[in-house]
């Protein structure tokens, strides 16, 4: 049985002190032992947000790393740093890391290996384009960006990681992907990692659906056979996140 994780985004949102406030909102609405909590936030809030959620059940994720292990990479954090300030999950390759900063897949896979190196589990993140999906490539298009993103990952390191389907034209418009194309997706990138390594792996790995997830629609996608919670964006930065990590 794989764990349900439930994981906030908080994007380029929450100033030092607002995030400090925010985990003090949320501390009592996250409690649940059935599903791994996690809020992703912006560099500069790690290390007060991982004092202020010391003895809860959340977690503290990155929302980016590099891969280099230090040196004169101005403006980057490596995840070493990350490990050292007590961070566990790092999210890598967002559609908003590939697309307005052009992270491309071969430096993801780095990240991705430089991760498992340092000790922080990855939350991989693909997606398609509307017009992908209107095309009819969604799944080929999926399939190369795991792929990918993916060589020279070993089957051990897959079954400990974190896949996050997230089609881009569901990221903060509202529109939610329906139950069956968000299943559909999930399924076949489990399908994906079985070819790519075996049926034990593809068991083992926690895919996540984001794209618009909230309080009203957390149950049903999470009660899918291939879907292990979600990677939430704007429902992550107010007390609706309750809702959705208690979603049963
Ligand atoms: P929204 O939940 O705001 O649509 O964002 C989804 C997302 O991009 C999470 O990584």
């Amino acid at each position: 049985m794989r764990k349900k994780i439930v994981a906030g985004n908080w994007k380029m949102n929450m100033t030092p002190s607002q995030a400090v406030a925010l985990c003090d909102e949320l501390k009592d609405l996250v409690k649940n032992d059935e599903v791994d909590v996690v809020y992703c936030v912006p560099a500069i809030d790690i290390v007060p947000v991982a004092e202020a959620v010391k003895g809860t059940n959340v977690c503290v994720g990155a929302e980016n790393m590099y891969f280099e292990e230090k040196g004169a990479y101005t403006g980057e954090i490596s995840a070493e740093m990350l490990v050292d300030a007590g961070v566990k999950y790092v999210i890598i390759g967002h559609s908003e890391r590939r697309d307005y900063f052009k992270e491309d897949d071969e430096l993801l896979n780095k990240k991705v290996k430089k991760a498992f190196y340092a000790g922080l589990t990855p939350i991989l993140c693909c997606g398609e384009t509307l017009e992908q999906r209107e095309m009819g490539v969604t799944m080929d298009w999926i399939r190369l960006q795991i792929k990918s993103d993916l060589v020279g990952v070993t089957a051990d390191q897959v079954k400990e990681m974190v896949i996050a389907y997230e089609p881009i034209w569901a990221i903060g418009t509202g529109k939610t992907a329906t139950t069956e194309q968000a299943e559909e997706v999930c399924k076949g990138i489990r399908d994906c990692i079985a070819e790519m390594y075996d049926a034990a792996t593809a068991e083992a790995v926690r895919i996540q659906y984001g794209g618009s997830v909230n309080a009203g629609n957390a149950a049903e996608l999470f009660a899918q056979p291939d879907i292990d919670g979600g990677l939430v964006g704007g429902a992550s930065l107010k007390a609706d996140f309750g809702k959705i990590v208690c979603y049963k």
